[in-house]
């Protein structure tokens, strides 16, 4: 989705502004642009490309802009196709406002035929053009005042960051729905979609909360809500550091998360212990039912995390997706508990179905990977992932870290309520640390996973199947090699397939079967039976050395067994993660930005 950079300070603001959008490409954009303010000339120059930031810094390159001040954007197409003059920033009439902005103003129809009607002519068919508009017609005391009166004649969800020739030293920044940090140096002052975008120059931020402007000069940041009263901001600084957010030396970030995960793995269990005093397993004595929504990954995570709390918490839980909960009468009360997973705390369906939840008494829980983000902020308890910046547009390491959560969760809040004993926690939590040295084992299988995506990079389509507890891991392969390869993939339960998709099988299509040695084992292999039979081809997942599984398997990808059944999910994902990276990589696909997609999806 589309990304914001704001400088004020005594840098050059042009190479600030393009190193940020450069950390903000994950965010997955069409075109990209920058303003700003020249101080030979007073005025703001934009300079705006279709394409990759190389394409706008090659435009650039050479061209004097000497400025302290300026903000920059990338572009993901809502209104009007990619196009240089549909890119932010928008300036007005005069050009004395420049304006990036992301989200979705969804009055915009109307306040354009206003604008037209009092002489504004509209250069894009962007919904942003407005806010520049409407900031020339109000302007009058100062750019604050200004900005809190256009704040109240738009509607929607937005981020926006303001600069002018009428006040040239600042910023105006304003946040309703989407994602907006400012970032707190000395003698510069920034802001920014996101965390990474800044973290060169420093690690201070204030998050805005909705409905909240903040002025940014290059010494002073001053908040005020939506009425113009002054709020006070507490500044929180971010512990990782730049290079958490880089390649190390792999070639994709999608490829340096999958191997990351021993390490994630480890912060996110030794995270999870620092904070056993959570409030929300006092509360969770008072929970008659719980709800977990979230979307396409973390959707998935839920779908096993509901396996353990009805395991260990012995409490009923559904499972949906934030888009669909959010429309439907699902009956909640002060009884219920909302679980909202989200890796960037920021997407606007899982958010949206929370905050009306939360409305309606019932008590929400985010688990969130990104610390200050909005969901974070907009529920009653928070439980961290703690596995640092994830880029790779495809989740990953964050996967792997909400599961652990979630089966942590759900072993502590099931001591809470009495169904397990202090002995049996621990038993299970002896098993959990084993987990990285597991992953790492998985890891060892890189190669082997390799040669076999070169067997079938070609196919057009794929199954993934598994049952119980690992049938949302068949789900979350099938997505992930959708969303990086472009290959048409199904994932299925086991034991649905005979109902239905068995008819796509023939010699030409790859099911991967996840068949750990775990209470499900033969029922699997029945499965596979069916899919031999209809002559599959067969790629197993398993820990299994029995003869029969090896008969019936084109190939097999080994796992390591596991003590603890409850573990198989986050060992066998792992295979997946590197099956699906080898079969894009082997076809050319850009697997860090998948066309179509992006990182934090902020629009409904
Ligand atoms: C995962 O590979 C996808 N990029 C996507 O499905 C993602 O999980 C989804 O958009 C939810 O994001 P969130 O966890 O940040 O809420």
């Amino acid at each position: 989705m589309c990304g914001i950079v704001g400088y004020v300070g005594y840098r050059k603001a042009v190479p600030v502004l393009l190193h940020g959008l450069q950390r903000l490409e994950y965010r997955g954009y069409d075109s990209a642009g920058l303003a700003v303010l020249d101080e030979k000339s007073k005025k703001i120059i934009v300079e705006k490309q279709v394409g990759k930031i190389k394409d706008l810094q090659e435009y650039i390159w050479g061209k004097e802009i000497n400025g302290n001040i300026g903000i920059a954007h990338t572009r993901w197409a809502t209104h009007g196709p990619p196009s240089i003059e549909n890119a932010h920033p928008h300036t007005s009439k005069s050009e004395a406002f420049a304006v990036v902005h992301n989200g979705i103003i969804e009055n915009y129809a109307k306040l354009k035929d206003e604008l037209i009607k009092k002489g504004y002519q509209f250069k894009s068919q962007t919904d942003t053009e407005v806010i520049a508009h409407l900031l020339e017609e109000y302007y009058e005391k100062d750019l604050l005042t200004t900005v809190l009166k256009v704040a109240k004649m738009i509607e929607g969800a937005y981020a926006i960051g303001v600069i002018s020739t009428v006040e040239p030293d600042k910023i105006v920044a304003l946040r309703k729905g989407s994602p907006l940090v400012v970032g707190i140096g000395e003698g510069e002052n920034f802001i920014a979609s996101d965390i990474p975008a800044i973290l060169e120059y420093t690690k201070t931020f204030i998050a805005l909360d909705d409905e909240e402007i903040a002025v940014i000069t290059k010494d002073k940041v001053e908040v005020y809500d939506i009425n113009g009263n002054k709020v006070e901001k507490k500044p929180f600084t971010v512990k990782w550091d730049l290079a958490a957010a880089e390649k190390g030396g792999f070639k994709h970030f999608m490829l340096k998360e999958i191997y990351e995960q021993p390490k994630t793995i480890t912060d996110t269990i030794s995270g999870f212990f620092s904070d056993l005093n959570n409030p929300v397993y006092n509360e969770i004595k008072n929970i008659q039912n719980i709800v977990i929504i979230a979307c396409g990954t973390s959707y998935h995570a839920g779908l096993v995390g509901k396996f353990w709390i009805e395991k260990f918490v012995k409490i009923p839980t559904i499972v949906d997706y934030a888009s669909e909960f959010r429309y439907r009468d699902f009956p909640v009360n002060e009884k219920t508990l909302i679980i909202a997973i989200s890796q960037s705390g920021e997407t606007a369906d899982t958010r949206f179905s929370a905050i009306d939840a939360r409305k309606k008494s019932a008590k929400v829980l985010s688990i969130v990977n990104v610390v200050g983000s909005s969901l974070s902020r907009e529920s009653d308890f928070v439980i961290y992932t703690y596995c640092g910046p994830e880029i790779g547009v495809a989740a990953t390491k964050t996967f792997t870290a909400q599961l652990i959560t979630l089966l942590l969760f759900s072993l502590k809040a099931g001591l809470e309520r009495g169904n397990l004993t202090q002995e049996e926690f621990e038993k299970y939590y002896n098993d959990i640390i084993h987990l990285p040295h597991l992953v790492n084992e998985v890891l060892k299988q890189d190669k082997a996973i390799e040669e076999i995506s070169y067997k079938y990079h070609n196919v057009k389509d794929f199954l993934f199947l598994g049952r119980g507890l690992n049938y949302p891991i068949a789900l979350e392969g099938a997505l992930k090699l959708k969303e990086i390869s472009y290959i048409h993939a199904e994932g299925y339960p086991a034991g649905e397939m005979k109902h239905g998709p068995i008819a796509l099988i023939d010699e030409n299509l790859p099911v991967v079967c996840i068949v750990p040695k775990d209470s499900l084992y033969e029922k699997m292999i029945s499965n596979i039976q069916e899919v031999k039979a209809r002559k599959g081809i067969v790629i197993s997942v398993s820990d299994s050395q029995d003869s029969h599984l090896l008969s019936l398997s084109d190939n097999i990808i080994k796992i390591p067994s596991v003590e603890n059944e409850n573990l198989y999910p986050i060992v066998s994902v792992i295979p997946l993660q590197l099956l699906t990276y080898h079969i894009a990589t082997i076809l050319g696909k850009d697997v860090d930005q998948p066309r179509n997609l992006a990182k934090t999806v902020t629009v409904e």
